[in-house]
């Protein structure tokens, strides 16, 4: 396989597909089709577009793959990560910022995210914000908070595109609950009881609101029933305009739209 365009070292890599920079980099072109294709765009070329929880998948697809995007901007609570991409992409399209805010699988020592949380950007100037695998490890009192402080940097006529993991089998399998339940029917009886897993308690008393699924890895699977994943959009200021199953390359994904 040819060199990427941007390599980004082993270490400072996160996400499922750390471990395969090009199948990551395949994953994320995909991604972002998807994302410019379901706001209704051709592509993302012209647009400012916000990329919370940002990780480097989408800035070595955009550079690698030639895609176009109008601005991207990145922010995360990796500082390592933000500096390497500060200090490797010279893009003028490209800016990367670091917030220090608490995430207790991410970033356990930082700051509680809040309404008074803010980011280093113009309020109201992105047609697109979004957040791929990233309120899959939020909970829920951040998961709120997350979506109020988001809603300042939206143009009035943006949207936020965001992934989050429901407590529901689909149709096509694809996701991750679809998984576990896969892995329950699997286990033969004994090992399931012996289980300590959450998920697996939490489906024989019924769908709860959340379930933090694997607590031996605190927020590594944060699940909400579709119920709970709908309501704590109230009151945070966006409009819901979908709620979309599964794909191959994407959990449950929510679209919405500043109310
Ligand atoms: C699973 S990775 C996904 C990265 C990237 N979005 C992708 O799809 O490849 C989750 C990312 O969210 C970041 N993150 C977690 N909580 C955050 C928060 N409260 N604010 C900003 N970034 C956060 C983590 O540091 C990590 O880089």
């Amino acid at each position: 396989m040819p060199d990427l365009t941007l390599e980004v070292p082993q270490k400072i890599r996160r996400g499922r597909l750390r471990w395969d920079e090009q199948r990551s980099v395949a994953s994320g072109v995909e991604l972002l089709k998807l994302l410019a294709s379901s706001l209704g765009h051709a592509d993302l070329a012209n647009l400012r577009v916000l990329d919370i929880g940002c990780g480097c998948k989408f800035t070595q697809a955009i550079l690698d793959r030639g895609l176009p995007v109008g601005q991207y901007v990145g922010v995360d609570v990796y500082g390592e990560m933000i500096e390497f991409l500060r200090s490797s992409v010279s893009d003028e399209r490209f800016e990367f910022h670091h917030i220090n805010t608490h995430n207790e699988m991410y970033n356990p020592d930082g700051e509680e995210l809040s309404d008074a949380t803010r980011l280093p950007i113009a309020e109201n100037s992105f047609d697109i914000i979004c957040a791929f695998s990233v309120f899959t490890h939020l909970a829920p009192a951040d998961y709120v908070a997350m979506l109020k402080m988001l809603r300042r940097y939206i143009k009035p006529d943006g949207h936020l595109f965001f992934t989050v993991f429901i407590n529901e089998e689909t149709a096509g399998g694809f996701g991750r609950v679809d998984l576990f339940k896969k892995a329950m029917q699997k286990a033969e009886r004994s090992q399931l009881e012996k289980h300590k897993d959450e998920f697996v308690k939490s489906q024989r008393e019924g769908i709860p609101d959340f379930v933090d699924a694997i607590p031996e890895q605190p927020l590594r699977a944060a699940i909400y029933s579709r119920k709970h994943a709908l309501e704590l959009m109230e009151d945070t200021g966006w409009h819901i305009d979908s709620l979309n199953d599964p794909l191959m390359h994407i959990q449950h994904y929510m679209i919405c739209s500043p109310a």
